[in-house]
């Protein structure tokens, strides 16, 4: 049995007032849910904040990025250990703004998927093509290389959740079809299963995200290898996020 993980991925957004008095009404919207782990994912400012309001509740507190080194001269950074101390127990690693925006490359993902495993987070490594590669026929090819390489040399993945993110669906309205995104998560559980084993690819989450919503979720929930999802915009308020939590 596979856990059901549903994500929200804040990005830059919410101050520390905004993100506290949104997990408060976020709390008690989704406080009889036991049946699958909710993830919130604020900006690095509110982790601390956040991760003392959640306390004792079923909500579970993300972190968006950090670096692979323990400490040391790195300007901006932030440390697994740092992470861990103020109570994230999930990483979001590779997304594709980090990517795209920031240049990160598949080798220094990988670093950064050691460090998360060996500190004991949770890392949730993101792949997904652009529309180009999509339109050049490269999307396996592109998907394939994301995750041999990102995870290359990890024997420990106990805790390693997935999130197929198509570039040309995030923040743009445009979802991918449950059966468009059905055929690459099973393509990624054949590739997890070619890099480790099928027994342990079955056991790997695999989640879905770019422009999931109150509306669409229920589709995409229902497809075999769907086993959650990581929402952007429709996270960042609490009554569609909840409705996205109670699919
Ligand atoms: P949207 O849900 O806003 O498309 O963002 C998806 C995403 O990037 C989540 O990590």
């Amino acid at each position: 049995m596979r856990s059901i993980i549903i994500a929200g991925n804040w990005k830059m957004n919410k101050t520390i007032g905004e993100s506290i008095s949104m997990v408060k009404e976020l709390k008690t919207l989704v406080r009889d849910i036991g049946d699958r782990a909710i993830l919130v994912c604020p900006p690095a400012t509110a982790l601390s904040s956040v991760g003392a309001e959640l306390k004792g509740s079923n909500i579970s507190l993300g972190a968006q990025n950090m670096h692979f080194e323990e400490n040391g001269a790195f300007t901006g950074e932030i440390s697994a250990g740092m992470l861990k101390e103020i109570g994230v127990e999930y990483v979001i690693l590779g997304h594709s703004e980090r990517r795209h925006v920031f240049e990160e490359d598949d080798s220094l993902i990988n670093k950064k998927v050691k460090t998360a495993i060996s500190s004991g987070l949770k890392p949730i490594l993101c792949v997904g093509e652009t529309l180009e590669e999509r339109e050049n026929g490269r999307m396996e090819d592109v998907v394939s290389t994301q995750l041999s390489d990102g995870l290359g040399g990890i024997e420990d993945i106990k805790n390693l959740v997935i999130a197929y993110e198509p570039v040309w669906a995030i923040g743009t309205g445009k979802t991918a079809t449950p059966s468009q995104a059905e055929e690459v998560h099973v393509l990624i559980r054949k590739v997890l299963g070619a890099i480790f084993d099928d027994e342990i690819s079955e056991g790997i989450s695999i989640l879905y995200g770019g422009s999931v919503k109150p509306g669409n979720i229920k589709e995409l929930i229902s497809q075999d290898n769907i086993d959650g999802v990581l929402v952007g915009g429709a996270s960042l308020d609490a009554k569609s996020f909840s409705e996205i939590v109670k699919c």
